[in-house]
């Protein structure tokens, strides 16, 4: 089981100094008015895995305004390795803007050796457009969620969108750009990018797996997933080895075309994720606003049950805003589903009410003015 046992904020967003501590599986509940500060909470909790965290943010927006002192968070984790201190925060030593990750006190060499430890999963208001958006949220959302099942992905990930970015400098700035540097380039995309969408469709097997087993469709939607992509496609044809080669002649052919739009023509970086409402079958797009905010509930629910199927512990969820969107009885649903599984899940909501069915057993925060004061259950703002 993997959960956060204490955090301490420092310098971040809106927060001088303050302190989580007592924490255990089970639900954590902020409440408070807009703009208090909950969501700064649940962005310091998902900056404890690898990425950009639960809002994309940049390193240096998170710098607290007006202080002269480099944000800093810390946390004690309860891991399969056991209890872990993981620490993150803006990097004083660089010259570029960078986040320094310490693990046990030592310095990380990178920011994906957190995933070895902690998997954060989010569901937050913008997502509520995922559907509706460009396949680039969707994709993120994927690739988010095989994160927190296989730690490799986040590397691969990394190395595919380096080598594709160095490969449009290239091919931006030099007018007779060296072929030998551009094929090594290329043989990194071809073979990290054949390995992210062979990873993406495994993963989307057990995915649609995990959510046939709803216990209770009615509660939260069943979605029927697929993948969308070339090279997604091509590897349902041919072994992988022939698809990388394919991918890399395609990608030699298009390098003029490439030089003039910037990235590459084709690639795993514009695979989509497609859902549809099983019992209607109706794509997600098509669907009511709370439709597609329970698919997304629906989805993420099946993920952590895979989760803890396949790696003994779901991931820490964080839920922003997601219980005003549900009536009384999905609510009550979701905190027993949560509970049932046995992870962390830290939710926010601006009213004590939506959370009366949480019980005694949930940690209660009030938010307010970039405070936090721990309750014995949910106090209204
Ligand atoms: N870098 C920053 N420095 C100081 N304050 C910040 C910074 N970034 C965001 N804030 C402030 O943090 C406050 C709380 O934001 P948020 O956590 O999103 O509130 P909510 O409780 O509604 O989720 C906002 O008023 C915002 O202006
Ligand atoms: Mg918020």
């Amino acid at each position: 089981m993997a959960f956060i046992r204490s955090l301490q904020l420092s310098h971040f967003r809106c927060y001088d100094s303050v302190r989580l501590e007592g924490l255990s599986a089970g639900l954590v509940v902020l409440t408070g008015p807009n703009g208090a500060g909950k969501t700064n909470v649940l962005e310091a909790v998902s900056l404890l895995s690898p990425g950009r965290g639960l809002r994309g943010a940049k390193i240096s927006e998170m710098q607290q305004r007006e202080t002269g002192q480099p944000w800093a968070l810390a946390a004690e984790a309860e891991t399969p390795y056991g209890l872990v201190r993981l620490g993150t925060g803006l990097d004083t030593g660089s010259l570029t803007e960078k986040r320094i990750v310490r693990i046990n006190g030592e310095t990380a060499k990178t920011q994906t050796a957190l995933a070895e430890y902690l998997a954060c999963v989010w569901l937050t208001p913008q997502m509520d457009r995922l559907f509706l958006d460009g396949s680039s949220a969707r994709r993120k959302f994927l690739d988010r969620l095989i994160f927190a099942f296989d730690p490799g992905h986040a590397g691969r990930v990394t190395r595919y969108e380096n080598a594709m970015s160095q490969r449009s400098k290239i091919l931006r700035d030099s007018e007779y750009p060296d072929p030998v540097w551009l094929d090594g380039l290329e043989t990194q995309m071809a073979e990290t990018g054949v390995a992210i969408a062979a990873a993406r469709q495994d993963f989307i097997v057990l995915l649609q797996q995990a959510c046939d087993q709803a216990a209770d469709e009615a509660l939260f939607p069943r979605a029927l997933l697929a993948l969308r992509g070339t090279i997604e496609e091509l590897l349902q044809q041919a072994p992988a080895l022939e698809v990388e080669d394919m991918f890399r002649y395609q990608l030699r052919d298009s390098r003029k075309v490439d030089a003039r739009s910037g990235g590459a023509a084709t690639g795993p970086h514009k695979g989509d994720l497609l859902v549809v409402y099983a019992a209607k079958s109706m794509p997600a797009d098509q669907c009511s606003t709370g439709e597609q905010k329970a698919l997304l509930i629906g989805i993420t629910l099946a993920h952590s049950r895979l989760m803890a199927a396949e790696r003994g512990a779901p991931p820490i969820l964080l839920l922003d805003e997601v219980a005003a969107h549900l009536d009384e009885g999905r609510r009550a649903a979701l905190y027993g589903i949560l509970q049932g599984l046995g992870g962390q899940v830290w939710m926010t909501g601006t009213d004590a009410h939506l959370f009366a069915a949480v019980g005694s057993q949930g940690r209660f925060f009030h938010v307010e003015k970039s405070h936090l004061l721990l309750c014995d259950k949910p106090v209204a703002a």
